[in-house]
């Protein structure tokens, strides 16, 4: 299976201008790399321009997605974005629970939860994000943290929906740092997932996750996390907005 490389622009470029010489930078840079599965998720605000030049664009290898969706179809919902909207744009992977939503937003298991199963149900695969925070893993309570957010974001979701959900282990104290997990950590972390689903579905289930690291992710370091602690792909932040360091990570994934 090829890594999936995330790119998760967040509340950024600051305007549409600089959207489009990213994204076209970052495909130009990327048109001979079969590799890896590239999915850049911009603001909601830039998807309808860079659907538009990916449709005009045949052998895309660049995918789009969203950092968020609501859980209903439509309706009063003021200020919230559907994921049957978010498929006329051609989106077919959602960030979902990010601890940065999950701390600012307040953003709870049971919403995110909702937001899982409307995702599988419209066909969008859900990267469901968990971490722990400093404190957490101070207090050696990252088996908890992780637990909790697994079994709750998974409630009523069956062993075959499983295989459309991507896990993403982004421990919080690592996002924006500098200061990535090790990778020793990052693999134990990432058996400590496997061996919840496997507690939660069965071990078979487990052994075909599709688990991706997030938190400071750079060109220097993105292989380690795929071939030495086994993750089958990264998330992205802040380096996903430099088209060169992207275009190199996504290079050394692969
Ligand atoms: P970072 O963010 O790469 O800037 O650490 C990762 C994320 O929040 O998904």
């Amino acid at each position: 299976m090829k890594p999936l490389i995330v790119a998760n622009w967040k509340m950024n470029p600051q305007n549409l201008a600089q959207a489009k010489q990213i994204f076209n930078s970052v495909k130009k840079g990327l048109e001979d790399v079969k590799s890896a599965e590239v999915v850049i998720c911009p603001p909601f605000i830039y998807l309808p321009t860079l659907f538009d030049f990916l449709s005009r664009w045949i052998k895309s290898q660049i995918k789009l997605g969203a950092q968020n969706c609501f859980w209903e179809e439509k309706g009063a919902y003021t200020g919230e974005i559907s994921l049957l909207m978010l498929k006329n744009f051609a989106c077919k992977y959602v960030i979902i629970g990010h601890s940065e939503r999950r701390g600012i937003l307040k953003e709870t298991n049971s919403m995110i939860n909702k937001k899982i199963k409307a995702a599988l149900s419209f066909g969008i695969k859900p990267i469901l994000c968990v971490g722990e925070k400093k404190e957490e893993k101070q207090k050696e309570k990252i088996f908890v943290v992780l637990k909790s957010q697994v079994e709750q974001g998974l409630r009523k979701i069956s062993k075959k929906e499983i295989e459309n959900i991507i896990f993403a282990y982004e421990p919080v104290w690592a996002i924006g740092s500098g200061n990535p997990c090790s990778l020793d950590e990052s693999h134990v972390v990432r058996l400590l997932l496997q061996k919840i689903i496997a507690q939660k579905y069965s071990r078979q289930v487990a052994q075909k996750l599709q688990i991706l690291y997030g938190g400071s992710v750079k060109s220097s370091n993105v292989n380690g996390f795929i071939k030495d602690a086994g993750f089958q792909g990264v998330l992205v932040g802040g380096a996903s907005l430099d088209p060169k360091e992207f275009i190199e990570i996504v290079k050394n994934a692969s």
